[in-house]
């Protein structure tokens, strides 16, 4: 993998030249390791600083005429590079934020506590794999599933004040914990972020999908888009990656970094 943007210095690109057995020349320059493993990824992605308040991160992937699914699902636009990023995201985060709809199309199961990242986690005061915490409002998910069951962390159920009692009874029986974070049948994007924050959960990852993440991105709470452009071009209907509620006046991100590797960009960009 190779950073594009920032573009690296003449020094970073020359030091990379040096470096034993580098195979691409343009390997990692400008992060503390080579973007080819794991922790190196892992600190070119690492979140602000926690004083700063709850962060919230997208990660999406979309073609480049913008579906961000192919028959259904988010797979058929992905590579192995796209999944290592997905992977060290997931394994930097406090919590996965989905929608239920998304848990139910790729079918979700628990994250898994990766050796790869024990000792950073542990570092970092995180439990060795993050909470998911479903988005739902009828709370119709499978509760008899690993993702509610078996969670190396408890699994949350966000939703409204009006869900259905017997729904949420049936999440709670499975072992999993009600959220409240809205009045209604719902939640609220921002009382959502607060919600999970006063649990101890500052370091969110939205993966989705496209109905929940355009509530968020409305509410002007989402900070961060990690945005995996897919050389692949799909036509159809797929929605794009944020499908809801529009946004009167555009809001302006700038980018952080792009990254590529097998012709896929990684991009970043950050509210502001
Ligand atoms: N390209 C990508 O990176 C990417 C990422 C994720 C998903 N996807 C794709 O996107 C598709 C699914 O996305 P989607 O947009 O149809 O649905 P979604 O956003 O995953 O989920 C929608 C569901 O979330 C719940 N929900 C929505 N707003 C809510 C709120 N305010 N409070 C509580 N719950 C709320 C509702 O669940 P209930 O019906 O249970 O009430 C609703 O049906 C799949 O095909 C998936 O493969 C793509």
């Amino acid at each position: 993998m190779r950073r594009l943007y920032p573009v690296p210095s003449a020094d970073e690109t020359a030091a990379a030249f040096d470096s034993a057995g580098s195979a691409h020349p343009l390997d990692s320059p400008g992060s503390a390791g080579s973007l080819d493993s794991l922790d190196g990824l892992a600190d070119a992605y690492a979140y602000p600083d926690r004083a700063r308040g709850p962060w919230l991160r997208a990660n999406m992937v979309a073609s480049l005429d913008g579906a961000a699914r192919h028959e259904g699902r988010s797979q058929g636009l992905s590579s192995a590079a796209d999944l290592r990023v997905f992977g060290v995201l997931r394994a930097l985060a406090d919590v996965v934020v989905v929608g239920a709809e998304t848990v139910r199309q790729e079918g979700y199961r628990p994250a898994k506590a990766r050796e790869a990242f024990a000792d950073r986690r542990a570092a970092a005061g995180q439990p060795p794999a993050p909470v998911i915490a479903v988005l739902s409002a009828s709370l119709d998910l499978d509760f008899s599933l690993p993702l509610f069951t078996e969670p190396v962390t408890q699994t949350l159920v966000v939703t409204g004040a009006t869900a259905p009692a017997d729904r949420v009874a049936a999440a709670t029986k499975a072992g999993a914990r009600v959220v409240v974070a809205g009045d209604g049948a719902g939640a609220d994007p921002a009382r959502t972020v607060r919600a999970l924050a006063d649990l101890g959960l500052t370091r969110l990852l939205h993966e989705g999908g496209p109905k929940v993440l355009a509530q968020f991105a409305v509410a002007g709470v989402v900070d961060e888009l990690c945005l995996t452009i897919a050389p692949l071009i799909t036509a159809g209907d797929a929605s794009r990656i944020m499908n809801g509620p529009g946004i009167a006046v555009p809001k302006r991100f700038s980018p952080t970094s792009i990254l590529e590797e097998d012709g896929f960009l990684f991009t970043r960009y950050s509210r502001g």
